[in-house]
């Protein structure tokens, strides 16, 4: 099995190039199930959830092509309306193809994903959006069963705040009869642009980006050619590459205003952050300065960057206190990040980091995409050799990482490590 093998202690410094938004990308190649006919997505990233949701599309009997970083989808003929549990297993995402399919095929048998390493992720709001859209929504032998000859708008609030459900639900309603007003919507950059993809593609829908959104439903949405905004987590990621190895890092390709509070945390932290145009730079002398994190829905931290922040506290002078507010669980790096001699205390939904002048490598284990990379962030600054095991995690959500972190100074490769036993 695959695993990173890191030796650190090497100070990060030079340009990096973000790639397209796996968590805009994802929901946006859902949508193309709306269309009868040619979507065109550039600026896609090359990784594994894209494939994976590929691989759905194409079982469903889309055509796809993956050319570089631009995706060619036609849905124009389907030959079936199943999301199967292996794939969805897989990646929850998936689920993302309800909307779509119960919009234009009246119909769609969708496997429950199940929980997930953090906490049981339900999809109560999914079913109960539709069911609110007037289809007829039953939970058959591990699958969601949908049906409905034409959607109704409606009314929506959402009693909380779901990126997913807000997705799927304004994916469905831009084919339904009348208006449909989704309350308490998510604001996300990712829910953003799938409207903006939406709306290319003939959708009416207004408000998106705040708190309630309106969708005027059409007889029919038409072929599009959408460019994906850049990733704001990946973007992240890789300044606190450069913060905690005391580098200098550029983010080039990226979108500086949707990083807002992120940005301010690394400045509290003692990095000077500079932004002009599509490029972030960070420089950071000197010992990081602790700072508290509370993740909250977005313009708040997002939770994707948690763990990353967390790594960074570990090696911070004083305590830093991070509240987990969206995903209670969300701490199985914490246990990781230990071994690499971190000291760091959990209670409840809070963590208290106590940093330490330096980290030991020691072999870890990835248990998801964003812990990966918060190990691997341990690793850059770790005394010694760090082997981070589980790996397909990172490739799910970071394009190239090893690649991108070497070009930037760091000694990283991928090397075949034995399965843990745990
Ligand atoms: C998306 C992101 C994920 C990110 C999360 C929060 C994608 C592919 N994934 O996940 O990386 O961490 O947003 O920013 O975009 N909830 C319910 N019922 C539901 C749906 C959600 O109770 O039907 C709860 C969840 O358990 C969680 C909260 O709502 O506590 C937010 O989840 P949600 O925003 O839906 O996350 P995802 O869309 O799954």
């Amino acid at each position: 099995m695959e695993g990173i093998e890191i030796q650190g202690g090497r100070r990060l410094a030079g340009e990096v190039r973000i790639s397209g938004a796996k968590n805009a990308a994802l929901p946006i190649m859902a949508a193309s199930l709306l269309i009868p006919g040619p979507t065109r997505i550039h600026n896609v990233p090359r990784l594994h959830d894209v494939l994976t949701m590929l691989e759905l599309l194409r079982l469903l009997g889309v055509a796809g092509d993956h050319e570089e970083r631009s995706l060619k989808l036609d849905a124009r003929d389907l030959v079936s309306t199943e999301a199967p549990y292996d794939l969805v297993r897989k990646m929850r995402a998936s689920v993302y193809v309800l909307g779509p399919l119960l919009a234009r095929f009246g119909r769609a048998r969708v496997s429950l994903p199940g929980g997930c390493a953090w906490g049981p992720r339900p999809v109560d709001l999914h079913i109960k959006g539709m069911r609110q859209l007037g289809a007829k929504v039953d939970l058959e032998h591990g699958y969601i069963v949908a049906r409905a000859d034409q959607l109704k708008g409606a009314r929506i609030p959402f009693e909380k705040s779901s990126v997913g459900a807000t997705g799927n639900v304004m994916m469905a309603a831009t084919l339904a009869r009348g208006l449909t007003r989704i309350e308490n919507a998510a604001c996300e950059p990712e829910i953003v642009a799938l409207a903006d993809f939406l709306i290319a593609a003939g959708a009416r829908i207004r408000g998106h980006g705040t708190k309630t959104i309106e969708i005027e439903g059409v007889d029919a949405l038409h072929p599009t050619t959408f460019t994906n905004i850049p990733d704001r987590i990946e973007t992240g990621t890789y300044l606190a590459a450069g913060a905690i190895t005391g580098g200098e890092i550029i983010c080039t390709g990226t979108r500086p205003d949707l990083l807002e509070i992120v940005l301010a945390r690394f400045r509290e932290m003692g990095c000077r952050v500079e932004c002009e145009g599509d490029r972030i730079r960070l420089v950071q002398e000197g010992r990081l300065r602790a700072a508290d994190v509370e993740t909250a829905v977005y313009p708040g931290f997002p939770t994707d960057l948690q763990a990353q922040f967390m790594a960074l506290l570990c090696v911070a002078e004083g305590i830093g206190v991070i509240h987990e507010t969206i995903y209670p669980d969300r701490f199985t790096h914490v246990p990781e990040l230990a071994r690499l001699g971190a000291e760091i205390s959990v209670h409840g939904n809070v963590a208290t980091v106590r940093g330490s002048r330096s980290l030991q490598g020691s072999p870890v284990m990835s248990t998801d995409i964003r812990a990966s990379s918060a190990l691997i962030l341990g690793g850059l600054v770790a005394n010694g050799t760090t082997t981070v095991s589980r790996i397909y995690h990172i490739d799910r959500g970071y394009e190239a990482i090893e690649e991108k972190l070497s070009a930037l100074g760091a000694d990283i490769r991928r090397i075949e490590v034995d399965a843990p036993l745990r």
